[in-house]
């Protein structure tokens, strides 16, 4: 594979449990570390980095202070200690660095590893451990010539959100997952990219089995045709090798869906990629190279969701609304970009309170009175000017779909209302989401609008919100809120 120059963690990251901490072998990525649920861990990270940087770690419910706000940044050399208590429930969570306006490449060179939580809910289903349960990191990633990475490359790539021509697999670009026939798995996917968006499919056409997402296993597994995975997400995928015998291959594929389409424009200035958002390529490839004997099956139920009360929110019919635009070629939320300790009362929230909020992705509200059309003839490109002027360019990146990712809590989805989501788009994506389980990021595409209910709890401070497409949050898509 690709040597690769990367940036590690080095020094200590001590958990409760050192044995949990696993080296991870020919791979960039940071050790995989286990938990469990009420353990009290401490971790000292010292950044042997030569910038700024602090870890965050995505999806945990934790005090402020240990939540890596970019407020909290240490320089070179210098060490963070970490300690709380692991309160959230059995789920695939991960860590990765939050300075403001680096983590976009800060993650791309290599910063970024798994926390996997467990609990005594997720152990009695005897699910698949050890060898059993993989992670699967996918990222996308593009090299030189000698074999090192290289990170954007024009201002389309910045403004866009970095798209590489490779694949990479946990941090390693054979992408081949090494199995045994006649077992079951469980496959922790995290999509680590980015900006990438997947529409992952197995190549043999049967479905997608999920059983977890996010910061939660699902009530009951579900198959899906296809999986939406976008940035900062993570399913938990069961694997059934038991009928398949030794020897074969089983692609994992990226479907394509019209997206880059609407990005098309912007693929001027050199901001080409030979691996276009929403082509069709292959993500991973299992192959069976040995057989065991399976010890496990599939659970029909999995967990007591225990969902939040839609009529205990305070706001349920009027909820907070945070728009994610374009302005004035800013990365905006609700009109403002990022302020190191800056938050307004819309964005102050109330300790034990339950609240819903509705997350907007702004993108298609403009240039669809021609018909609909966000590809309409003329209408945001520009049409017959024949050059792309700041304002096309500007439509064009209306179109951006939005990760957005709200840090301490894990939230429910009550709802997506696509009505402003381009149809053909829709058509070719929708049964690939879930609005099961505890989650804390939603991939708004463009037009889309998302009701989350979340609780804010235990912890008071200053938390941020922001859209996981590191470019943009680099850029200022991220703000504060504050829990008084
Ligand atoms: Cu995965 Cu604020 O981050
Ligand atoms: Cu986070
Ligand atoms: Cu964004």
């Amino acid at each position: 594979g690709p040597k690769t120059k990367v940036w590690v963690f080095e020094g200590d990251l001590i958990t409760g449990d050192k044995e949990a901490l696993q080296a991870s072998k020919g791979s960039y990525l940071g050790p995989t570390i286990k938990v469990r649920k009420g353990q009290k861990i401490r971790i000292r990270f010292q950044n042997n980095i030569p910038e700024e940087t602090i870890v965050h770690w995505h999806g945990m419910h934790v005090p402020a202070e240990d939540d890596g706000h970019p407020q909290d940044v240490i320089h070179s050399g210098e060490t963070y200690i970490y300690e709380y208590e692991v309160m959230n429930r059995a789920g695939t969570y991960w860590y990765h660095p939050h300075p403001h306006g680096r983590t976009g490449p800060q993650v791309y060179n290599g910063l970024a590893g798994l926390l996997l939580v467990t609990d005594e809910e997720e152990q009695q289903l005897n699910l698949p451990k050890g060898e059993f349960d993989r992670p699967v990191v996918i990222q996308d990633r593009s090299f030189d010539e000698d074999n090192q990475l290289v990170y954007i490359q024009s201002r389309m790539d910045s403004m866009r959100g970095f798209l590489g021509d490779k694949i990479l697999i946990n941090g390693n670009a054979e992408k081949v997952l090494n199995l045994k026939s006649g077992c079951a798995y469980r496959l922790r996917l995290l999509n680590g990219s980015n900006s990438r968006i997947y529409k992952l499919a197995w190549e043999d056409g049967s479905p997608i089995t999920v059983i977890g997402i996010d910061g939660s296993l699902l009530s009951a597994p579900k198959e899906l045709p296809y999986l939406m995975l976008g940035p900062a997400k993570r399913a938990d995928v069961w694997l059934d090798l038991s009928d398949k015998p030794e020897g074969i291959r089983l692609t994992m594929k990226n479907e394509s869906f019209p997206l880059e389409v609407m990005s098309g424009g912007m693929m001027m200035e050199g901001g080409e990629t030979s691996l276009p958002q929403g082509s069709e390529y292959e993500v991973f490839t299992v192959k069976t190279t040995s057989s065991g004997s399976n010890e496990y099956s599939l659970p029909q139920q999995l967990v007591k969701s225990n969902y939040i009360d839609p009529s205990t929110a305070e706001n349920l019919n009027n909820p907070r609304q945070f728009s994610f635009a374009m302005d004035h070629m800013d990365w905006t939320i609700n009109g403002r970009t990022w302020q190191t300790t800056g938050v307004v009362d819309e964005e102050t929230v109330k300790l034990g309170s339950t609240e819903v909020w509705e997350l907007i992705n702004s993108s298609a509200m403009m240039g669809n009175d021609s018909g609909g059309g966000m590809m309409g003839d003329g209408g945001m490109m520009g049409g017959d000017e024949g050059m792309m002027s700041g304002g096309d360019m500007m439509g064009n990146m209306m179109q951006m779909p939005h990760p957005v990712h709200i840090h301490q809590v894990q939230f429910n989805i009550l709802e997506r209302d696509v009505s402003d989501v381009d149809s053909q788009l829709w058509e070719a994506v929708k049964e690939g989401f879930i609005n099961d389980g505890w989650q804390d990021t939603v991939l708004l595409l463009p037009g889309m609008k998302a009701r989350v209910i979340m609780e804010f709890k235990d912890f008071k401070g200053l938390f941020v919100y922001h859209c996981h497409n590191l470019e943009h949050e680099d850029m200022g898509m991220m703000r504060n809120f504050k829990i008084t």
